[in-house]
């Protein structure tokens, strides 16, 4: 589905989640939020995403006076509006007139009614009620002016075990399956007697029943996704029963967290259900306990470049979701309250951090919240207006200043990220590979960490990523990486070997190419069906001890990629052999010593390059200056002289406008030489070639 939305390329659009149904019995700080909107340069705000019970105080009991009064006010001062259907929370009404609507844990206890995201996405009622509320919003004010978007719910997170969706679940499987016999191959049933003979006796794994089935549970968070995004389109449904023409979105979370905030969803499944994608960064800037570089990249006690990496990654992630512009949905101007630590932003950074979105391809800017509550569990989260309610605070002046600067960049709005790398990250691997038991269990498998530290060599090397799954189409690519693609599918097989056959380079590492879609083990030698690309078998894994290591001694013609001379591995070390590929590095010691470490295959008109180990950071750095030279994909940095190395560039064009993002993640200033002279387009003057950046500086050269 692509709606019409040129509004996105039209300008920035700059705002926040804002709550007037929590200060309703206040006209005057309705008032004085219009001022102080107009005077940060906010144009649009997030309305409605929790105001269920304002809305609908009864059943069938609608409000909407109140909504009229907030659209007309912002009408009048020119803010759009993302109109948010309401079902991220529900009324205390429903919940004891139905209580189906409410969750069932894992432990098949109901949730009492309470907190939020607290909604069995089966429930017939619970999808009535929101169709509903959702279907009489539309009447009212989907051909409202000042409406452009539709905020369908909020952060769409979780699942359910009540009986309904055992129901579900089992007509799921049926429509998979087809048959019992289907099913228990794909699951390995008759392992520990598990054949099911009934589809009736098929329970979602739950920690006192069956929880290491890995079939089920595959299946199992398929289906949650699957439930997850038929909820929505039934919402989406609904919404566009006026104006179809109105385009969705809904905010995605980080996603790719192991924590509480990971939503338990592959958002790939959601690519082409929205028009584009919104997500909600709340970074630890600050932090030290860096955590995806607890790996092996040493780690400073607080480093913001690494962490802005991070973000890097999910902004491309987004992006990529949509391939278009997507949007900044949510941020918080200074500090969240859910953290045990929480720093607020130092100054500088929340512009610097604003901009970085919009580096990354981004087309706005949002907070949560525009005005800090007064009482609730979120009444000390950061918001550009804060409890003094005025515009004399810092938070507030920096906000007004990052207004004023997205809309002096107005020009850049209608440009995109191009990319000619992909980083593969899939959810469905990473589900199966952190399933499985096997030499390794337990944190140090690391593939999101992996992923992570992958994306970090190349983003540090200045190149432009997308995020893929894995089964697109992927001929628009140099360099295509892949660390530890546990599981290949078909789909994803073909394309890796049409990218390659087509002279592409492709780049996997250790634990790839052991399962397929149904996490069954492939029968021969792994990695499987990416044998013949890659030229190699791999016959035994060794796992080393925590302080254990091998070393990594490459061949003569890439010595000079490994600038410690030799690399170091730890945790994996597959004992490779070579079939058609050639080795381009040994190990020395573990079970793997003298074995093939790293190999290239000549497949096609392209090729197909294998990482035995687990590679220190400043090694794989050094393979990936190799590989980036090979594949001949583009870097920004060759636009570079120079580089302070806590400066992160980035690039948005189209056509002849370009547009080098220069970013200074670090509290010191930093210097930038260009190749080239280039227009500083924020503060206009003489061409120039040396850039310094201020701490938490930002330029942007035309
Ligand atoms: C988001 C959520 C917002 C608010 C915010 C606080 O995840 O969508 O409603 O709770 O977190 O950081």
């Amino acid at each position: 589905m692509k709606k019409s939305i040129d509004f996105i390329r039209n300008g920035f659009l700059y705002g926040g989640d804002y709550n007037p149904d929590q200060w309703l019995d206040r006209p005057d700080v309705l008032k004085e939020d219009l001022r102080l909107m107009k005077k940060s340069g906010v144009n649009v705000v997030s309305l409605g995403i929790f105001a269920w019970s304002a809305l609908e105080p009864e059943e069938g009991v609608f409000r909407f006076e109140w909504l009229d009064r907030v659209f007309d006010d912002l009408n009048r001062s020119g803010i759009r509006v993302f109109l948010a259907t309401p079902s991220g929370a529900r009324p205390g009404w429903m919940a004891a007139k139905y209580p189906e609507v409410l969750r069932v844990g894992s432990d098949g206890k109901r949730n009492l009614f309470g907190i939020r995201h607290n909604h069995c996405f089966s429930s017939p009622v619970y999808r009535e009620k929101t169709a509903e509320i959702n279907g009489k919003l539309a009447e009212r004010y989907a051909s409202h002016p000042a409406v452009i978007l539709w905020h369908i719910s909020n952060e769409y997170s979780g699942g359910c075990h009540c009986e309904l969706c055992q129901e579900n679940f089992r007509n799921w499987l049926k429509n998979r399956y087809g048959d019992l016999d289907s099913l228990n191959k794909a699951w390995w049933n008759a392992f520990w007697s598990h054949t099911v003979t009934d589809w009736n006796h098929i329970h979602s794994p739950v920690p006192h029943g069956e929880p290491m089935l890995h079939g089920l549970n595959l299946d199992w968070k398929r289906f949650v996704t699957d439930m997850t995004v038929d909820f929505m389109e039934a919402e989406i449904a609904a919404v566009h029963t006026v104006r179809p023409d109105l385009p969705v979105t809904t905010n995605l979370m980080a996603g790719v967290e192991n924590s509480e905030h990971d939503p338990g969803l592959d958002y790939w499944k959601f690519r082409d259900k929205f028009d584009f994608a919104s997500w909600d960064s709340y970074p630890g800037w600050h932090l030290p306990g860096y955590q995806a570089f607890s790996l092996d990249i040493p780690e400073s006690p607080v480093d913001d470049y690494r962490r802005a990496s991070e973000v890097a990654f999910q902004h491309d992630l987004f992006r990529s979701l949509t391939g278009g512009p997507f949007l900044l949905m949510e941020s918080t101007p200074s500090a969240v309250n859910w953290r045990p630590l929480s720093k607020p932003k130092k100054p500088g950074l929340n512009i610097l951090s604003g901009l970085q979105a919009v580096a990354h391809g981004a087309n706005s800017v949002q907070y949560f919240q525009w005005r800090k509550s007064r009482g609730g569990f979120e009444k000390y989260h950061g918001a550009v207006v804060g409890h003094d309610g005025t515009e004399n605070t810092r938070i507030f002046r920096e906000a007004a200043e990052l207004g004023s600067l997205l809309d002096k960049m107005r020009p850049i709005a209608d440009t995109d990220y191009p990319a000619r790398t992909a980083l593969v990250y899939n959810w469905e691997n990473r589900w199966v590979f952190e399933d499985s038991r096997g030499a390794l269990n337990g944190p140090r498998k690391a593939y999101l960490e992996t992923v992570r530290k992958h994306y970090f060599c190349l983003w540090d090397s200045g190149v432009p990523m997308d995020i893929i799954s894995g089964e697109e189409d992927l001929s628009g690519y140099d360099l295509v990486v892949a660390p530890m693609l546990h599981m290949v599918g078909k789909t994803c097989e073909k394309r890796i070997r049409e990218f390659v056959e087509a002279g592409g380079l492709f780049f996997t590492t250790y634990q790839s190419g052991y399962v397929d879609e149904s996490d069954l083990c492939f029968e021969g030698a792994v990695p499987g069906p990416l044998r013949d690309i890659l030229g190699i078998t791999c016959e035994e894994l060794d796992v080393l001890n925590p302080r254990e290591q091998a070393e990594i001694l490459p061949s003569v013609e890439m010595e000079s990629f490994f600038p410690n001379g030799t690399g170091i591995a730890t945790d994996f070390c597959e004992v490779v052999q070579v079939q058609s590929a050639r080795s381009l590095a040994r190990f020395r010691g573990s079970l793997a010593d003298g074995a093939p470490a790293l190999t290239v295959n000549d497949f096609g008109k392209g090729s197909a390059w294998y990482l035995a180990g687990r590679l220190d950071a400043d090694s794989l750095k050094g393979l990936y200056r190799h590989l980036i030279k090979r594949a001949g994909t583009a870097s920004v940095h060759d636009r570079l002289a120079a580089r302070d190395e806590t400066v992160s560039v980035q690039v948005r064009s189209s056509g002849d406008k370009k547009y080098l993002f220069l970013m200074n993640f670090a509290p010191k200033e930093a210097v930038v030489r260009t190749v080239k002279s280039y227009m500083d387009f924020l503060n206009p003057g003489e061409p120039k070639s040396e850039w310094i950046l201020p701490g938490w500086g930002v330029a942007i050269l035309e």
